[in-house]
C-alpha cells in the first residue's frame, strides 16, 4: 500500500516510518498541504494522509477519484476540512478517533494555569534578572466556575482535571453523557446559563455549521467581566475579531488560543523572519493576556504513536478487509462514524 503523506513534519515520520514498515504500509512524505493546487502529487497512490489544515473539498475529491486514490486517511480527529458530503460514494474517508485525549486537556490546562498565574511573563522577567512581582496577581481556580462546551473525550478529561482544582463545573452538549452530571459539582446547563455565570470556559466540541462562531460578539456581552477564554478545539468556534474588541474593552479577561480562525495560512510554519499579514493574529499575540499556541494541543509522544498505529491500522484494515470501524460517513448521520463500518 502506497500513501501520499501531506502537510507532513519532521515529528510524524520516525513513528509512521516504524509502524508503516511493520504493516507493509509506505509513505511518500510531502510538506506541502494538500489542496487543488498539488492534488497532482497523488498521482499513483492508493491513498493519501492528511492533518487538519490540508483541504479535501469537492474539487480535490473529483481529481483524487480520476486519479485512482481510493482513500483519505486523516491522522485527526475533527474532519471539518474535508466536505463529507461530497465525499459521500465517492472516496472513502478514515480518521484517528482518538489519540490522547490527556495530551489536549492538559494543554488546556496548562494554558489556562500560564495565563492566570502570569508564567510567560515571569518566564521571560527572570530570565532578564528581574524578581520584581509588580503585575503579577493572578487568581486561585479553587471555588471557580469553569463552563465546559462539549463533553466528549477531551472534554471530559478537561472536566475531571478541574474537579481535582476544586472548580465547579457548567457543561454543555448536544448529546450529554450518561453519568457525569451530579447535580452538585458538575452539571448540564442550558448555554445561556453556562455562559452567564462561568468564570472560565474551555471549548471542545467539534467545529460544525451549528457550532460555527459559538463564541461571538453577542455571547461575549452575556459573559462574566474577566471571563477567561480557552479554545483548543478549532479556530472558528471563536469569531477572532469579537475576542479582540472583547480583550480591548477588558470584558475578556484572558485568552487561551491553541487554534485560530485563519491558522491553515500560519501555524506550523515559521514566519519568524515575516512581516505577519493578518492583523487581527498579530493584535491578538500583542496582548498581554493571550497566550497562542500553535495547534500543538495534541503533541505529545503517545499521542503521536497512537496516531501513527491507528492511522496505519485503518488503512491495512480497509485495503486487507474493507472494513475499518474509524470510517466517516455521511450517511449514517451528519458525518458520524459510520455505524455499518462500510457503508457504500
Ligand atoms: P468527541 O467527539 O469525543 O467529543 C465532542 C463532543 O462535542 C461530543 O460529546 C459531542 O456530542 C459534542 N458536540 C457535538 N456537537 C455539539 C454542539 N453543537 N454543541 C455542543 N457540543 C457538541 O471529540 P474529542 O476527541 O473530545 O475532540 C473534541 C475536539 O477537539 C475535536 O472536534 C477537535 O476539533 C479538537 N481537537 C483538537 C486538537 C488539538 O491539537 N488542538 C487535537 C484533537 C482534537
Amino acid at each position: 500500500m502506497k500513501i501520499a503523506f501531506f502537510d507532513a513534519k519532521p515529528y510524524d515520520k520516525p513513528s509512521f516510518d516504524r509502524i508503516g514498515a511493520e504493516n507493509g504500509v509506505e509513505f511518500k512524505y510531502y510538506e506541502t498541504k494538500l489542496n487543488r493546487d498539488t492534488v497532482e502529487l497523488a498521482s499513483g497512490y492508493d491513498g493519501v494522509c492528511v492533518f487538519v489544515n490540508d483541504t479535501v473539498d469537492a474539487a480535490v475529491i473529483d481529481r483524487l477519484c480520476e486519479l485512482g486514490v481510493r482513500v483519505v486517511a486523516l491522522r485527526c480527529a475533527g474532519f471539518n476540512n474535508v466536505d463529507m458530503k461530497y465525499a459521500y460514494g465517492k472516496i472513502h474517508v478514515l480518521r484517528v478517533p482518538a489519540y490522547s485525549p490527556y495530551a489536549v486537556a492538559e494543554h488546556a490546562i496548562a494554558m489556562l494555569l500560564t495565563s492566570i498565574r502570569r508564567i510567560h511573563k515571569a518566564y521571560i522577567r527572570t530570565r532578564d534578572f528581574n524578581f520584581s512581582l509588580a503585575g503579577m496577581t493572578g487568581f486561585d481556580l479553587y471555588g471557580k466556575t469553569v463552563g465546559v462546551i462539549g463533553t466528549g473525550r477531551i472534554g471530559r478529561v478537561f472536566i475531571d482535571i478541574c474537579r481535582g482544582f476544586g472548580m465547579r463545573v457548567l457543561a454543555y452538549d448536544k448529546f450529554r453523557a450518561e453519568g457525569l452530571d451530579n447535580g452538585d459539582t458538575v452539571r448540564y446547563v442550558p448555554l445561556e446559563e453556562l455562559f452567564e455565570n462561568s468564570d472560565i470556559i474551555s471549548l471542545h466540541c467539534p467545529l460544525t455549521e451549528e457550532t460555527y462562531h459559538i463564541i461571538d460578539r453577542d455571547v461575549i456581552d452575556k459573559c462574566k467581566k474577566g471571563v477567561v477564554i480557552i479554545n483548543t478545539s478549532r479556530g472558528a468556534l471563536v469569531d477572532a475579531e469579537a475576542l479582540l474588541a472583547g480583550i480591548k474593552s477588558r470584558k475578556i479577561g484572558a485568552a487561551c488560543l491553541d487554534v485560530y480562525e485563519e491558522e491553515s495560512d500560519f501555524f506550523f510554519e515559521d514566519f519568524s523572519g515575516h512581516i505577519l499579514e493578518d492583523d487581527i493574529l498579530a493584535r491578538l499575540i500583542s496582548m498581554p493576556n493571550v497566550i497562542v499556541t500553535s495547534h500543538q494541543a495534541f503533541l505529545t509522544e503517545e499521542a503521536l504513536a497512537n496516531i501513527a498505529e491507528t492511522t496505519v491500522k485503518n488503512i491495512v484494515g480497509f485495503f486487507e478487509t474493507a472494513q475499518c470501524p474509524n470510517e466517516l460517513c455521511y450517511r449514517c448521520g451528519a458525518a458520524e462514524d459510520c455505524k455499518s463500518g462500510r457503508c457504500f
